[in-house]
């Protein structure tokens, strides 16, 4: 394919291309019966070494929304890599069968080593504790549509800010936009890496560090939670100590303004209480229908199908 781009990091796309790839996922929102023949005969492949749900499932009916189809495996153990074989290889077979691949993988530049080795684009949806682009364009999307602009609001991100690869990436996408303040609500041993507070600091982007979540409340706009990452702690001791740190309930939402919103990339565990989900500020299920259309718009993006790139097709 000429042009050919994969995804591995939302920086790989400008903000003006962003802009764009949103566009079309709003348009999807309303007009979603007029993508339904766009990708006729394209198949995609999904190859998941790590368990998921939305994410597979939502690239799969992305591409069936689309017209294509799919096939894949979702768990590395039904596939050759459990008799060895390298990321780069299987990539170069996926190849031979498919038009675009989703790969999530437990090791940090897997799908970055797809990516190197494939004739067909890439996606990652998910490398270890590093980046989960798609997750990001998710994010991104949902609070545009929540909020209207990228930009001039407070978000909390809560939880595991350590192991959260979600966390990682949507405070590098959001370093992008102008007038976002970031306050960090974790326990000190979940705290945000160094590598992400050192980025902000050369890029004099402030930010606060709190363990309270009820100090910081009644500031945010958004307030993005996430689980505790059971799966990359060293000891089960840890992770237990640690997994219930933060409920969100009915007593601290009282402390929230009226229109924050809040997101959470899920699964939830225990961090939100399920008394919150009747909360009209609770967004993270529409999050979850923004992760289609944002994904719908991605596959046509790099299969070079959305319809600037067929208007720029015809006028050549
Ligand atoms: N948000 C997310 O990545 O969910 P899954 O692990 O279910 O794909």
């Amino acid at each position: 394919m000429n042009n050919m781009r994969h995804m591995m990091n939302p920086l790989d796309f400008s903000v003006s291309e962003l802009e764009a790839l949103f566009d079309v996922a709003n348009d999807i929102e309303k007009n979603m019966e007029a993508y339904s023949h766009k990708c006729d005969g394209k198949l995609l492949a999904t190859c998941f070494y790590e368990p998921s749900t939305r994410t597979r499932l939502s690239f799969e009916t992305a591409m069936l929304r689309l017209g294509g189809k799919c096939l894949g495996f979702a768990d590395a153990s039904n596939s050759s890599a459990a008799k060895g074989e390298s990321v780069a290889d299987t990539i170069r077979v996926i190849s031979c069968f498919a038009d675009i691949c989703a790969m999530r993988h437990p090791k940090e530049g897997a799908p970055m080593v797809a990516a190197a080795n494939s004739e067909i684009p890439v996606i990652n949806a998910g490398d270890g504790g590093h980046q989960h682009p798609t997750q990001t364009l998710t994010d991104l999307l949902t609070i545009r549509s929540l909020h209207g602009k990228l930009g001039d609001f407070t978000i909390g991100l809560c939880g595991d800010l350590k192991f959260g690869r979600t966390v990682h990436s949507l405070i590098n996408a959001l370093t992008r936009y102008e007038g976002i303040n970031f306050i960090f609500v974790s326990p000190k041993e979940l705290r945000v890496p160094d590598y992400i507070t050192e980025m902000l600091n050369n890029k004099g982007i402030k930010y606060e560090e709190v363990i309270k979540l009820e100090e910081v409340m009644p500031k945010l706009d958004f307030l993005y939670m996430t689980r505790v990452q059971k799966e990359r702690f060293f000891n089960e001791e840890d992770y237990i100590r640690l997994r219930n740190f933060y409920i969100l309930d009915e007593a601290k939402m009282t402390l929230a303004k009226e229109k924050m919103h809040i997101l959470h990339p899920l699964p939830r565990v225990n961090e939100i209480a399920v008394e919150i989900d009747k909360d009209p500020r609770a967004a993270y299920f529409k999050q979850v229908q923004y992760g289609l259309y944002v994904r719908m718009a991605l596959i046509l993006t790099l299969l070079n199908m959305t319809d600037a790139h067929m208007n720029e097709g015809l006028l050549k």
